[in-house]
Formats: C-alpha cells, sequence, structure tokens
C-alpha cells in the first residue's frame, strides 16, 4: 500500500477504508489504555491523530515513539470521536523508522525564532518553518505561473559572470587561483588569464543585463535565480544569498513596467489568500495579527504612484522627526519608506530618482537629473521591489557608463543590443525573500530562506 499524505486523508471521507500515513511524531498524550499520537508529514499544517490501543501492541515498540520519530501506521479511517480534527486512523500496524533515546532538540513549545536558526537542520519540522516553505513554494510556482500565463520566456541567466550589473562592487568573487601563491602580472596584480576563465569572474548580483539580450528577441522574459551580493549589511531584510525574479519587457515604458509589477504583486498575494489559507491563519496568529489585513489591502488598493520630488516634499513637510533628513539627491532611508507606506495606508511607487543614486543603465529623463526608476514600497519589507524603464539609445547609455566608470570594454556586448535593432525595453526585480516576508508576516529575512547566508553566517 502507497501511504496518502496527510493533507488528502484529512479531508477523506471514506470511511471504514485501510489507509496507511507516515510522518513525524509531533506529540503522544494518552491513559493506559489508549494513546493518541499526532502525526505530521509536510503537506499541512494538520496532524492526523493515530488512536493506538495500548494492549495490542508491544511496549518496546510504544516505548520509542516520542516527539521526534518517524513512523508509519496502517490502519482503518474514522470519523474522530474527539474535537480538533473530522478524521482518525485506528492503528492496526506500527512501523517506527526512526527511533532515538537522546533528547530531542525541538521540545513542544517555546523556542525563539533565533534558538531555531541554530538549528536550521530541524526547524523544518515546526510549525512556523512547515509554514513558511509551502507559502514560499506557493509563491515560486504562482510567479511562473503569473509569467508563463500571460507570454513571458523563462530564461535561465549564468551565476557566475564577468560583470557587476548593479556596478555596486559587492560582488563574491569566483576562482580557481592559488590565493597562497597566485600568478602576478607584469604589474604587480593578480594575473586572472591565469584564472580557471580567463577573466575575473564573480557570482552574480543580477540576472538583468542578460535578461536584457534575451527580451531584445523573445520579447516578454523573466528570470527567476540565486543572486548573491556582499553587502555586509547585517539588517533582517538584506541576504548575501538571495532569489530574484526579473521580468525584462520590450516595447514597455516605465509606466507600462508599473501595471506590470503591481499587477504581478496582488495576483501573488491573492494566490497566497487563495492557496495557503491554512498555513497564513497559523502565521496571522502566532507572528502578526494583522497579517490577513494587510494582505487585503494590498489585493484591494491602487497602489500610491510618486516621483521621488514629491516624495521627498511629502517626508519634509510631515513634521516628523526622522533620524536621517531627507533630502533630494540622498536615497530614501528604511524609516522614509516606513513613513510613506503608513502615510498612504497602501503599497507606493516611486519613480524619477536622481541619476547618481541609480544604476547606469536607467533612462535618463529630459531634465537631466533624473531616471526612469521604480521602486516598489511595502509596508514593513520596504522596497520589495527595484527596477526601471533602460536607457536603449547606445551615445547617451555609453556617456553614462563612462561617467560611472563601468568597463565599457568588458560590456561590448551589452552595448552592441542598442546598436543592432534597439528598442525602449523595461524591468524589474523582485526580491523573493522580501515577498514572503510580506506575505506570512515573518519578521527576519533569516526565517523565511531554509539555509540563510549572512555576514559570518553559512552554516548548513
Ligand atoms: O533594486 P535591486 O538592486 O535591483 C536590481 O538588481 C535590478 N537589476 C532589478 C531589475 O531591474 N531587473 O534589487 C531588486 C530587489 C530589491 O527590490 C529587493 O527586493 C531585493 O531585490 N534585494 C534583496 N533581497 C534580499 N537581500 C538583499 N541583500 C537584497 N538586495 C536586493
Ligand atoms: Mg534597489
Amino acid at each position: 500500500m502507497i501511504n496518502t499524505s496527510v493533507k488528502t486523508l484529512l479531508s477523506s471521507t471514506d470511511y471504514d477504508s485501510k489507509v496507511e500515513v507516515k510522518g513525524w511524531v509531533r506529540s503522544k498524550r494518552g491513559s493506559k489504555e489508549v494513546a493518541f499520537i499526532a502525526i505530521n508529514d509536510g503537506s499541512t499544517i494538520h496532524n492526523m491523530q493515530a488512536v493506538v490501543t495500548i494492549a495490542s501492541f508491544p511496549e518496546e515498540v510504544l516505548k520509542t515513539i516520542n516527539t521526534g520519530a518517524c513512523i508509519g501506521v496502517k490502519g482503518k479511517l474514522v470519523k474522530s470521536q474527539g474535537a480538533g480534527q473530522m478524521v482518525e486512523i485506528v492503528a492496526e500496524e506500527i512501523e517506527v523508522y526512526g527511533a532515538f533515546d537522546e533528547a530531542y532538540p525541538l521540545q513542544k513549545k517555546g523556542h525563539t525564532l533565533e534558538f531555531l536558526r541554530e538549528i536550521a537542520h530541524l526547524r523544518p519540522r515546526t510549525n512556523t518553518f512547515g509554514a513558511v516553505f509551502r507559502v514560499r513554494h506557493a509563491m515560486t510556482y504562482a510567479i511562473h505561473k503569473y509569467f508563463n500565463d500571460r507570454g513571458f520566456y523563462n530564461i535561465h541567466t549564468p551565476i557566475i559572470t564577468g560583470s557587476d550589473a548593479e556596478g555596486a562592487g559587492q560582488m563574491f568573487r569566483v576562482t580557481t587561483l592559488d590565493m597562497k601563491n597566485p600568478p602576478m602580472n607584469p604589474e604587480g596584480g593578480i594575473d586572472y588569464k591565469e584564472d580557471f576563465f580567463g577573466k575575473e569572474t564573480n557570482l552574480t548580483v543580477s540576472g538583468q543585463l542578460e535578461g536584457e539580450l534575451a527580451a531584445m528577441a523573445l520579447s516578454k522574459i523573466y528570470t527567476f535565480g540565486p543572486t548573491f551580493r556582499a553587502e555586509n549589511s547585517n539588517t533582517p531584510r538584506h541576504a548575501a544569498e538571495f532569489w530574484m525574479i526579473e521580468p525584462e519587457m520590450a516595447f514597455h515604458d516605465i509606466n507600462d513596467n508599473m501595471d506590470v509589477a503591481e499587477d504581478m504583486l496582488k495576483y501573488l498575494v491573492r494566490y497566497a489568500l487563495e492557496h495557503c489559507k491554512d498555513d497564513l491563519e497559523f502565521l496571522n496568529s502566532m507572528y502578526d495579527k494583522e497579517l490577513l489585513k494587510k494582505l487585503d489591502i494590498v489585493v484591494n488598493n491602487t497602489f500610491k504612484r510618486m516621483s521621488y520630488t514629491d516624495a521627498i516634499e511629502v517626508l519634509k513637510s510631515s513634521g516628523k522627526k526622522f533620524e536621517f533628513l531627507p533630502d533630494w539627491g540622498v536615497d530614501l532611508q528604511k524609516e522614509h519608506e516606513n513613513f510613506l507606506v503608513e502615510h498612504f495606508g497602501k503599497p507606493v511607487i516611486l519613480t524619477g530618482y536622481p541619476k547618481d543614486i541609480k544604476a547606469f543603465y536607467m533612462k535618463l529623463n529630459d531634465d537631466g537629473k533624473t531616471v526612469r526608476a521604480m521602486d516598489v514600497l511595502f509596508p514593513y519589507v520596504g522596497e520589495i521591489i527595484g527596477g526601471s524603464q533602460r536607457e536603449e539609445d547606445h551615445d547617451k547609455l555609453l556617456k553614462r557608463m563612462r561617467e560611472m566608470h563601468i568597463p565599457e570594454k568588458e560590456m561590448w556586448w551589452y552595448l552592441d543590443t542598442r546598436k543592432f535593432g534597439t528598442a525602449p525595453h523595461s524591468g524589474f526585480g523582485l526580491g523573493l525573500e522580501r515577498l514572503i516576508l510580506f506575505v506570512t508576516g515573518m519578521s527576519n529575512i533569516r526565517d523565511v530562506i531554509a539555509f540563510p547566508r549572512t555576514p559570518k553566517n553559512a552554516e548548513f
């Protein structure tokens, strides 16, 4: 007999049928005569209860069935006598796969999220992390579905790259050179010509540049891959390794870009509300009593769109004492983003940022001072999406690259697309972990990715 998932069995009304469930014991309680064993297999937040008549099983077997053990139970599916579940299994056979007699690191309740990070190899077995990972899966699936249903093609862009897409210089080096004794060039530097790829390479910070190449042929593409940033920012919203979704669309200007971003975010939140109800209700009760309300606000409101310049005015005239004074030309701080989102009571999309605080590839506005950038700001997480219309004019792009010291020789292929059949185009990057933070109501990025990579932390 093939076992059935707890999720499937819990909604079954096939009473008296013989079923088998396999999973990990969440709890065991009962009396001298009968034991109630809660089994979870990760298919749902809910457990299947096995009812075990103690006299029918050897004592040495029952003794090993403790919280954390892995077991399989065959028996009859019956309407539950107790409250809390519709059906339960009357156990006829029990197989113990994984028993142990050490203390189980995961006790029933009361572990802090900080402690659970130290046992990230076991934390998927908690209700919280089961819920978070199921939501993360649902969002991943919904992202592919959203784009697939709208004629986008998924492009796999390289993870090892020779270019710094964001020009921020925060990359992880990839090399096979012997770092204790590297080959040197006549100028006294390390000779990367001797390295594996014959040049300096790093882990990518973004798939955008290659995504743009593909959009100049397939019109609408998206990437969905890991990205790496060696920024030493130890915040609850930054990871050194995170997943980014980057659509790139030919013939889309900055307004079309904002439309897609808003539509996609609403679609994803709605998808979570429809498909992850049990998990979201659990997270709502445990971590953020306002969670479901916040998700509804995103789905049911038109995002506020305004220019960076106007946003600075709103901040300045707010009368609020900010730690950092808002000032035109300076990047917004977290406190400013939070204020704007709270002030308007819904997500905010800012456009027209000063060119000096944004990447080289963004299209310059006619004022010569601002670029067609857009940031989507969400409650708590702040910037969830960053994007722009791209500079499609070869000479203007080259000028910007020179001003910003982007190595034009290495980027010849990027410039080439502006020579041969250039087209207006736009795109953006959605940080998957920031989306999961928002949708789950968790507050630290370390708790929405299974095995986080942050400064001084690469265990597991
Ligand atoms: O704003 P960013 O840096 O934009 C880009 O990388 C563009 N190439 C995107 C594009 O236009 N195709 O990053 C995009 C998003 C951010 O809005 C944020 O959600 C997320 O990526 N992000 C991070 N998430 C977790 N940890 C970090 N260190 C992140 N840095 C950016
Ligand atoms: Mg950004």
